[in-house]
């Protein structure tokens, strides 16, 4: 299993968004060769000269991850740029709050195809080379949106319940492998697509910087951690309690307001698809 980062070739997708950012730069201060990937070259030359400022080897790769047939191209790609991968974090991802009768098919295979196919797909292309090689770690960034059904978000959270279903099937299968699997389950966090909404945490939920996800990606690496919460206390007991009583846990997330809450950011994301 990886114990150090450094000198190991870390695959971060996503890299150029909120807490993407602070991933590429942990994986720099750990001397990480940081393989960047996302859609728009621009805010990729941002993470690039980031991680090269901290003195690491920073290689960006521009790529649509919902393009899965292509991804054998950017496998090849990887490989040519910077030789054999041996973390993969699959961080990309999309959400897009509404009424699940409001939804369309378009915006549902977005967040299918990018929060939960890609990463699937794209493990499974790099993983083969991490058995053979013997050692790699894959980490999936889920979120707390996948322990319990999130009014208004149902198929955000079906895509990372999804992610963490599989994370956990896919860890046991490679126990008996150098290839370690982490699941990081982050809560509400100051930075990315929760905070581009602009509504208040609910009550008691808490909020999480983005340096705290990336400490906690680094950690569950060398640790190799099943999965990390990164959250409240209270988020913790919320997700016991859920295992027991759903019903209670309804209850409780109405109390807390969840549902108003992506009410509120649905009409938000509506008002800024309006003005782009
Ligand atoms: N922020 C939170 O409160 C929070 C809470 C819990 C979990 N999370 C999880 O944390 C992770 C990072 O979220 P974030 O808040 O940093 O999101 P974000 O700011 O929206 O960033 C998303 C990143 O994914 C990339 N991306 C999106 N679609 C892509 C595609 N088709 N192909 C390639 N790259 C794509 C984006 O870059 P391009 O647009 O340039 O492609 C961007 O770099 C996600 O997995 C999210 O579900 C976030």
């Amino acid at each position: 299993m990886i114990q150090s980062i450094a000198g190991k070739t870390v695959v971060l997708t996503g890299a150029s968004g909120g807490i993407g950012l602070y991933i590429a730069r942990a994986l720099a201060k750990e001397q990480a060769t940081v393989v960047s990937i996302s859609r728009s070259i621009q805010r990729l030359e941002t993470v690039d000269a980031e991680v090269k400022a901290l003195g690491s080897k920073s290689i960006i790769i521009p790529f649509d991850l919902t393009n899965l047939q292509e991804l054998p191209v950017l496998g090849q790609q990887i490989n040519q740029l910077a030789g054999s991968v041996d973390i993969l974090i699959n961080n990309a991802a999309v959400e897009t709050c509404q009424a699940f009768k409001n939804s369309s098919l378009a915006d549902n295979q977005s967040m299918l195809l990018t929060n939960l196919q890609a990463p699937i797909e794209l493990t499974r292309l790099l993983l083969p080379n991490m058995i053979r090689q013997g050692i790699g770690h894959i980490v999936n960034i889920a979120s707390l949106a996948g322990k319990k059904g999130t009014p208004y978000n149902s198929i955000y959270s079906a895509s990372k319940a999804g992610l963490i279903m599989w994370s956990d099937a896919i860890r046991q299968e490679l126990s008996g492998t150098q290839v370690g699997v982490s699941m990081i389950c982050p809560g509400y966090v100051s930075a990315g697509m929760f905070l581009r909404t602009t509504v208040p945490v609910p009550k008691f939920a808490g909020i999480s910087t983005p340096s705290e996800v990336a400490i906690a990606t680094i950690k569950a690496i060398q640790h190799n951690k099943a999965e990390v919460i990164v959250g409240s206390s209270f988020s913790r007991i919320l997700y016991a309690v859920e295992q027991l009583s759903p019903e209670f846990a309804d209850a409780i997330y109405r109390w807390m307001g969840v549902a108003k809450l992506n009410q509120k950011r649905a009409e938000n994301q509506r008002h800024t698809e309006k003005l782009v």
